[in-house]
């Protein structure tokens, strides 16, 4: 059994959020994490050169990352995904992977697995809630059951940055130059572990 884990992320800090979703993916006997960073198809190369930042990190992200697969989402036992937050929402790419989704729909392909989400901000109140509660949208249209992170998790009674109940979440800063601190990387292990229990039961292993 996999969990699909399916990125985006421009500087480096959603990545490494999905590095500690993963890990707690593989706390949980007998299941894989598949990871997968989004190529971002949209913007144009001469863009992206002219913010140094970004060219390093898409240039990593690719060399490190698997493309994502629309097979490998269909074959998935659960998916989380994650995204720098774009406006309250997730970032084009990701929503790209829904819009190329559509005959997974159609099949009833993803129906009854467990899917989650990770997200982060620049700033506090940037999108914590929103992004996650917007990208559960197409996880609802396409049938999938959807999982939160429980309160069980003490840090979310506690963190004075990202997590929340709705998902996994980390405020980055302005620059993006605050990777995810170890409050917000424990939240996404929570998370990974607990989809992958849930799916273990779900799915009878
Ligand atoms: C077009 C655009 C829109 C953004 N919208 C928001 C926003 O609504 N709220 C926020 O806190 N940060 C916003 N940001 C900042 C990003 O969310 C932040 O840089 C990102 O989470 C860093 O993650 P990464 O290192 O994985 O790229 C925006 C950035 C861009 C480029």
């Amino acid at each position: 059994m996999y969990t699909y884990i399916v990125f985006y992320s421009r500087y480096g800090n959603t990545a490494l959020m999905a590095d500690a979703v993963a890990e707690g993916v593989r706390s949980v006997d007998g299941m894989e994490a598949e990871l997968a960073y989004v190529r971002d198809n949209f913007t144009p190369q001469e863009i992206i050169d002219g913010d140094p930042g970004w060219k390093d990190s898409k240039e990593k992200l690719e060399a490190k990352y698997p493309a994502f697969e629309l097979d490998t989402m269909k074959n998935a036992d659960a998916l989380i995904m994650g995204s720098p937050t774009r406006f309250g929402n997730m970032a084009a790419p990701l929503k790209n992977v829904w819009d190329t989704a559509a005959g997974l729909w159609f099949e009833g392909a993803l129906i009854d697995k467990i899917g989650a989400v990770f997200t982060c901000t620049a700033s506090l109140h940037g999108g914590q809630e929103t992004t996650p509660l917007t990208m559960y949208m197409p996880m609802i249209h396409q049938g999938m059951l959807i999982a939160g992170v429980p309160y069980s998790e003490q840090n979310l009674l506690t963190t004075t940055g990202g997590g929340t109940p709705y998902g996994a979440t980390a405020v980055v800063g302005a620059e993006a130059d605050q990777p995810p601190d170890e409050t917000e990387l424990a939240i996404a292990r929570t998370l990974g572990e607990r989809v992958a229990r849930l799916t273990a039961a779900l799915r009878g292993s």
